[in-house]
């Protein structure tokens, strides 16, 4: 069983992906991840991100392993940097096998992204646009960060989601949108329980 879950940033994707694959015991991708990792080994390398041959190069060559335990990779900075360099489409071709062979895990996987649905599994049994106003997000994402200790501005957050949910709806690759057959939750005046439980109603209604 494949679940897919896509939406803007900040919109509740990870923490539903999370909770989902623990309910039902199966594993969970969160594909950000990946585009993020790109990002952060050319930034390491002091190489630019608009270098789109280096980029495809280290989505070849990606290690995948352990990707869930680096920090380094969360920051709101490295979430900007994934944007420009998941806009190429060889780096997208170049992450697409190891994620479709992930979602073939019995009893199930969940994966998280912004083409799940649509490039990535478009057979997955269940498939969720998870979406939130761009001010809920902004505070979600400000929260988080203050969290961690990271100094951060509301309305700097606000701005980067907004031109993040541009570049990623308007790129002619793989662009973020619902997948026609996916169900939308938008999770502007839901917490993150209330979100869960009204996604499990979609799941188990797809599966009864
Ligand atoms: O994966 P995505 O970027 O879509 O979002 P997330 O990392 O799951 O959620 C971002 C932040 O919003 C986290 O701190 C969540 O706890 C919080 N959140 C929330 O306040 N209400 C929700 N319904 C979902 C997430
Ligand atoms: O957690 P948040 O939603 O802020 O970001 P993320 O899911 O870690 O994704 C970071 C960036 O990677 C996004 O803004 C997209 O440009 C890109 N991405 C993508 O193109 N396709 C995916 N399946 C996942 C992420």
């Amino acid at each position: 069983m494949i679940i897919a879950i896509d939406g803007p940033a900040a919109s509740g994707k990870g923490t539903l992906g999370k909770r989902l694959a623990e309910h039902y015991g199966f594993a969970h991708l969160d594909t950000g991840l990946l585009y993020r990792a790109v990002a952060r080994v050319l930034m390491d390398r002091d190489a630019p991100l608009t270098d789109r041959e280096a980029a495809t190069a280290v989505a070849q060559n990606l290690d995948v392993s352990h990707l869930e335990d680096d920090s380094r990779l969360r920051g709101a900075a490295m979430g900007e940097a994934a944007s420009v360099v998941s806009a190429y489409q060889p780096v997208r071709d170049a992450l697409l096998a190891f994620q479709r062979q992930f979602s073939r895990q019995e009893p199930g996987a969940v994966l998280d992204g912004r083409d799940i649905g649509t490039v990535v599994c478009p057979d997955a049994d269940v498939k969720l646009f998870i979406t939130a106003a761009p001010e809920e997000r902004a505070r979600r994402r400000h929260l988080e960060l203050l969290r961690r200790g990271e100094q951060a501005e509301y309305e700097t957050i606000l701005e980067d989601i907004r031109r993040r949910d541009e570049r990623d709806m308007n790129r002619s690759t793989a662009p973020l949108k619902a997948a026609t057959d996916a169900v939308t939750l938008d999770t502007t005046h839901l917490d993150p329980d209330a979100a869960f439980q009204a996604t499990l109603t979609i799941v188990e209604g797809k599966h009864s």
